[in-house]
């Protein structure tokens, strides 16, 4: 029978120069959409698709990704005391109970490549899936529990890709892959961050994958890349070398909360839709452009 995904890896030790000064004392993946930081989105979302053994990466400033899965009992013994039940409720409920959580140090952000390897040893023999944060999407199915309902058909490795503007190529790990039924292609090649005129197509790579244990050995083989750093799409080309891989066009909206630009949008979009603030912060916009 095939194996259940059960195992996410969330590399979350980048160096996040983009975001500085912000992400110079925390890590970027806990910087908040209106009120919850990127992580526990992409905690979620892996944990909707049926994760129960989460594996963090974590690089320097790494106590504060621990700290907010950890119970915090001095807040909640001050919440409770000051009848605050709501948000005691919202804390204590982060994660289910039958979910836990595994810490791995990058003593150095060598790449991202690097960061998955790291997982090896937890991960094992299990196909695992890789949710990078910093890439937030919103979809009524979320993203990785599409993907892990293609793997259940499939069995093979899933790149989530999404179609980019040409111009943007050179930031992303870009495919060549023929489409054989419909959002699902077979990949045939994959570049990172190629310039516009190198690239074989304009469809991205973006922040979710399920692998296959076998990239553990492809990513050991690696030798540094673009910008030095041992790349996944390096990992995933020599995969490909050995087994089928496919790329999944998502059925959801995507922000690259790496950048500042799709990280305020992100901030805009979820703020209007809150249950808390959505009604008069839409308001308070179109009174902005009056
Ligand atoms: P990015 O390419 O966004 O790099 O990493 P970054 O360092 O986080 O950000 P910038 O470009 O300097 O602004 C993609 C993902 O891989 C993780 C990051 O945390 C992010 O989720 N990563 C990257 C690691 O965990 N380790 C690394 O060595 C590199």
């Amino acid at each position: 029978m095939r194996k259940k995904i059960t195992k996410a890896v969330f590399p979350v030790a980048g160096l996040g120069t983009r975001f500085l000064p912000a992400t110079k004392a925390s890590p970027k993946e806990m910087l908040p959409i209106v009120d919850k930081p990127l992580i526990q989105y992409a905690v979620e979302e892996a944990v909707a698709a049926g994760a129960t053994e989460l594996i963090f990466i974590i690089g320097r400033n790494k106590r504060s990704i621990p700290d907010h899965f950890d119970m915090s009992f001095e807040l909640e013994a001050t919440l409770q005391a000051g009848k605050k039940f709501e948000v005691l409720k919202q804390i204590q409920n982060i994660l289910p109970k039958n979910v836990s959580c595994i810490y791995i140090r990058q003593a150095e952000a060598l790449g991202l490549g690097h960061a998955v390897l790291l997982a090896k040893s937890v991960v094992g023999d299990d196909p695992f899936s890789v949710i990078l944060a910093d890439d937030l999407i919103d979809a009524e199915k979320p993203a990785m529990q599409q993907m892990v309902e293609l793997f259940g058909l499939q069995g093979a490795s899933i790149l989530g890709v999404e179609d980019v503007d040409p111009s943007e190529t050179a930031s992303y790990g870009i495919v060549d892959a023929k489409e054989v039924s419909p959002n699902v292609l077979e990949l045939h090649g994959i570049v990172e961050k190629p310039q516009p005129d190198e690239a074989p197509s304009n469809l991205a790579v973006v922040g979710r994958y399920i692998l296959t244990p076998e990239i553990f050995e492809c990513l050991e083989n690696v030798k540094p890349g673009k910008g030095g750093e041992i790349q996944l799409t390096d990992g995933i080309a020599a995969l490909m070398e050995k087994q089928r891989i496919l790329a999944y066009r998502f059925d959801g909206k995507r922000y690259d909360c790496g950048s500042k630009l799709g990280y305020v949008k992100a901030n805009v979009e979820f703020s209007m839709k809150h249950d808390e603030i959505g009604e008069e912060f839409s308001q308070y916009l179109r009174d902005l452009i009056k």
